[in-house]
């Protein structure tokens, strides 16, 4: 039963390239189960030469042969999914073999208007959100106001939503002083995307649960990344669910004993969209130079991506909260031509060094960065196909993380390019 199931999340604040290494993984998978957050994720992958856009959709479903479920955990925003869908067919993608769960809230018209009001509320303390309704969707499912799939199957769903929808517009125009929804547009709106996926709904935990136990390979895909994570990450700079790979279990309905490896996906420098504290942010040139090279603009929202140098206290801490068992590192093309590559190994804080997260954002934004500096490399590396070919610089890099974190790295990568990704244990 070895690698029987994986867990493959981001170990810094999101986009670390979670989809382009589900994608890979998925080649020898049955199943892809993504089971946290919406489209507030937005994930490149690049088969063949054809870049494609997941938000929503699990970063399994260029591979025919894999069953792409969307679990109870994820909150899914049913136009988006329906054109997101479209748009994959239209490049010759099969979409048939996606099913959703009937547990996973539904997002909401109203929750995307109150994420936009509360963030211009927020003045000058905006967390910088995607402005996809996340918080709020996820804010009804604890306050247990939250519509699910399996609620637009009720017959009685018109009576209720229309009480949720009146409810929604006197937060919506008395306290946020917005513009008041209407009722039968959204209603109209949203039953009409259901009949177009209303066959792919399914007890997504059963289907789970009965594939593993069966021997089939199972990857489960977390979004976002574990710093954003609403308990562990840089609270309140966080997006609303757990992205942790602890949760994989909980956000898909399975027992956690069937999950056998927790894979945190990790870039070989840092960055960050929205606010919230950076210890090791570059604001400059350097910083400049990496985002053009790595291209890190936002794939969602098109919004510059904050750049730093690599945290190994940060990683440390993802791995510790978010129980990763191995590493896959990312984006290293991205290093080439950097006369110096640094590390951070501290941080200090009010005269006190310290190897861990402090928990109020106000000494977080407040921690400076020590680091290790270690040589760089001025090769092109995106065409290696092993470690043995990568420069030595680039080489004792890997080996200085994997020291410094104290865990396996699985591979790495070199290009967003499916082909572009080395395997260090083949066997896995
Ligand atoms: P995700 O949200 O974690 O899936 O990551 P995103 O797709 O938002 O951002 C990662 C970006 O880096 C995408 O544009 C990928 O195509 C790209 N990418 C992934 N791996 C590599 C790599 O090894 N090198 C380079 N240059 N780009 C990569
Ligand atoms: P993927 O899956 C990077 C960030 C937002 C903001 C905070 C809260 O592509 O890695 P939200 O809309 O979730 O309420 O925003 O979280 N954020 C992401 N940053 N990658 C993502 O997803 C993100 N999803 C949310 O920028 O700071
Ligand atoms: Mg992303």
């Amino acid at each position: 039963m070895k690698n029987k199931s994986l867990v493959i999340v981001g170990a810094q604040w999101g986009d670390e390239g979670k989809g382009k290494i589900t994608d890979y993984f998925a080649q020898k998978a049955k199943m892809v189960v993504r089971f946290s957050g919406g489209d507030n994720a937005g994930h490149i992958i690049v088969s063949e030469g054809v870049r494609h856009k997941v938000t929503i959709v699990p970063s399994g479903i260029l591979n025919p042969k894999v069953t792409n479920v969307i679990a109870n955990g994820a909150v899914i925003n049913l136009p988006r999914l329906v054109s997101e869908l479209e748009i994959l067919k239209k490049t010759g993608v099969e979409t048939k073999n996606l099913l959703i769960s009937n547990r996973a809230h539904v997002v909401l018209p109203y929750h995307i208007a109150i994420d936009e009001l509360q963030e211009n509320a927020r003045g000058k303390n905006k967390i910088g959100t995607t402005k996809r309704g996340i918080g709020p969707t996820y804010q009804d499912k604890v306050d247990r106001l939250g519509v699910r799939i399996c609620d637009l199957f009720d017959p009685n769903f018109k009576a209720r939503f229309a009480e949720i929808i009146e409810f929604k517009n006197r937060l919506i125009t008395k306290v946020y002083e917005g513009q008041a929804l209407d009722f039968e547009t959204i209603y109209q709106e949203l039953m009409s995307n259901f009949e177009k996926i209303k066959n792919q709904i399914v007890d997504t935990s059963l289907l789970i649960d009965t594939a593993i136990k069966s021997g089939e390979y199972v990857l489960f895909e977390g979004a976002q990344g574990a710093l954003l994570d609403i308990d562990h990450g840089t609270y309140p700079f966080v997006t609303s669910s757990n992205t942790s790979a602890n949760n994989a279990s909980l956000g898909s309905g399975i027992n956690h004993n069937l999950i056998t490896t927790a894979l945190g996906v990790v870039k070989a420098y840092c960055t960050r969209v929205g606010t919230g504290g950076f210890p090791t942010e570059q604001a400059n040139s350097i910083g400049e130079g990496i985002r053009k090279r790595g291209n890190e603009y936002g794939s969602n929202t098109g919004r510059p991506r904050r750049v730093g140098w690599f945290d190994a206290v940060a990683l440390n801490y993802a791995i510790r909260t978010t129980g990763l068992d191995k590493i896959f590192i990312t984006l290293l093309d991205v290093l080439s031509g950097e006369p110096v590559v640094k590390i951070c190994t501290s941080y200090s804080l009010d005269g006190k060094e310290i190897t861990t997260i402090p928990p109020l954002n106000a000494d977080y934004q407040n921690c400076q960065a020590n680091y290790i500096e270690m040589p760089g490399w001025n090769e092109d590396i995106t065409k290696v196909h092993s470690f043995k070919d990568l420069p030595i610089n680039a080489q004792n890099y890997l080996n200085k993380i994997k020291e410094l974190c104290n865990i396996d790295i699985l591979g790495f990568s070199v290009g967003p390019d499916r082909q572009q990704t080395i395997l260090l244990e083949p066997e896995f």
